[in-house]
């Protein structure tokens, strides 16, 4: 499933639209399940994750292999690129060392370098080839050359953008005329693909009867999977004793603002078991069955709530009213909507770094060498990091921030009382001999680490608290270690 976080930072906003489309090619590959996947025109990656994410729901791993190829035109959907860098990012990420990935950088309406055809030649010939480069009638038409010299006997072209590119249809339709020998299917799929494959060469272009392409095709022990409601909407659908999943596939606001609704559903539909798939975090904050597709659980219906962005507004609906109205099919819990869901306390994340004492900087100080260790090892203890140093107005001028530090109150104007909420408020301190360190010494000894200079720590206290490391001998890995011990 395309997680909000593998989409582009260039595609945000179009999330839904990636989704659908994503769904269509993870369908098409499903049914025709390639193992060997040449794709010309990669763009960010996400019909190759879909690709390689159908064989791994179908339990293909060690033999696939994708090859990409993109001439990073800045044409055709690659306006604002370059996409590979991003492509080899999220391709790498959820299955990579499975799979065989491979991401080439050429232009195919050019002779191809030798580099990119010695490696399409070592990769042998390709079971799937999607052809989504160039847009072009003359793009398009080279490009179906250019596949069927990699195609194998058996396998199948795909061809995107029949409904959405007017050019790219008259190439495939001029393709196609042109050549008896091959046969092709037309699929309904989010722009319009088709599929060829050589005549009697082992692959039958059967249609793929599910005029919900583009969506997961159910099979046959597979729960009825439900993602328009146009005609019925949810509650229509919902019988007493089903199982229903309710797939919401959203990031955090959404999630919370679809969060009374689901209360509210499962109020007014006591008879109904209903359970949730979230994702992208959401699912730590919320109970969510593990997998996507519900396999093994038993459910009888899976519902994909798209909790869309503006079609409410259209019809004068926010968005939580727009989803009751439209997909859910109950009456809006007015009086929740106006109070979000409780958290639970969590604990704080921030760890408090100061490296610089007001007096004697020569011997309190901690090097900048070590305080960058440091501050990557808080980060590295899954923490944030904040530079506790208030420019008060004894602040030693000598005292310079150190230019990598993002996150600081030098701008803030000092107080004792911010200081000390600072403390408050923190999961830990580690600090070099002076104000802060001796608040924190107050506040919390136990959570405290003093970065010794010259200045032993014996200097402050007696008692075996605070922990301390010497800054001139810093062995990696000490502060990580020490931030581990906390609970
Ligand atoms: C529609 S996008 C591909 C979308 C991609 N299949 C996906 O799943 O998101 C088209 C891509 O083809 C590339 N392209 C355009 N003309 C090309 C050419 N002549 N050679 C290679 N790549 C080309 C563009 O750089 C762009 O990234």
């Amino acid at each position: 499933m395309l997680q909000p976080h593998q989409v582009h930072p260039n595609d945000k906003g179009h999330y839904n639209g990636y989704i659908g489309y994503y769904w269509s090619k993870y369908t098409i590959a499903r049914r025709y399940r390639p193992t060997r996947i040449l794709e010309i025109g990669v763009r960010a990656g996400y019909s190759a994750l879909a690709f390689l994410e159908a064989a791994h729901d179908q339990g293909r791993h060690q033999e696939v292999v994708y090859v990409g190829i993109d001439g990073e035109t800045g044409t055709h959907g690659g306006e604002g690129g370059p996409y590979l860098p991003w492509a080899e990012k999220i391709l790498n990420e959820p299955h990579g060392p499975e799979y065989k990935v491979i991401l080439l950088e050429a232009n195919t309406q050019r002779a191809l370098p030798e580099s990119v055809i010695q490696v399409l030649e070592n990769e042998g010939r390709f079971d799937l080839i999607h052809v989504d480069g160039d847009h072009t009638k003359r793009g398009a038409l080279s490009d179906l050359d250019l596949a069927v010299g990699f195609l194998m006997p058996n396998g199948v072209i795909l061809i995107d953008d029949y409904d959405r590119a007017p050019a790219v249809k008259e190439a495939i339709d001029e393709w196609i005329e042109t050549h008896p020998e091959w046969d092709h299917l037309y699929i309904p799929s989010f722009n319009g693909d088709v599929a060829i494959t050589r005549l009697g060469g082992g692959t039958e272009l059967d249609p793929i009867d599910t005029p919900e392409i583009g969506r997961v095709a159910p099979t046959p022990e597979a729960p009825q999977w439900i993602d328009s409601y146009e005609k019925a909407k949810l509650t229509d659908h919902i019988r007493a004793g089903d199982k229903v999943l309710i797939r919401f596939g959203h990031g955090l606001g959404d999630t919370m603002m679809f969060m009374p609704i689901f209360d509210k559903l499962q109020r007014d539909y006591p008879e109904v078991k209903f359970y949730l798939y979230l994702e992208s975090g959401q699912e730590h904050f919320w109970p969510s069955v593990p997998k996507m597709h519900a396999e093994g659980l038993g459910m009888d219906k899976v519902f994909v709530v798209h909790f869309p962005m503006s079609e409410g507004h259209a019809h004068g609906l926010t968005k939580q009213h727009y989803c009751c109205e439209v997909e859910i099919g109950i009456d809006p819990p007015e009086e929740e909507f106006a109070q979000l869901k409780e958290y639970k306390a969590y604990p704080s994340p921030y760890v408090l770094c100061h490296f610089h004492g007001t007096a004697l900087p020569d011997s309190v100080n901690c090097p900048a060498n070590v305080a960058a260790v440091i501050w990557e090892e808080v980060l590295a203890a899954g923490k944030i990091p904040v530079e506790c140093h208030f420019m008060h107005m004894f602040a030693n001028p000598v005292n310079e921030q150190f230019d990598w530090i993002e996150r600081h109150v030098r701008d803030v104007q000092p107080t004792i009382h911010k200081l000390a909420q600072m403390m408050a408020h923190s999961f830990a301190f580690i600090g070099v001999a002076s104000g802060p360190f001796c608040v924190s010494m107050g506040f919390n000894p136990e959570r405290t680490l003093y970065l010794e200079n010259r200045h032993p720590v014996a200097t402050y206290a007696k008692r075996e608290t605070p922990a301390s490391i010497n800054v001139n001998g810093y062995q990696k890995g000490e502060v990580q270690r020490w931030l581990g011990t906390l609970s």
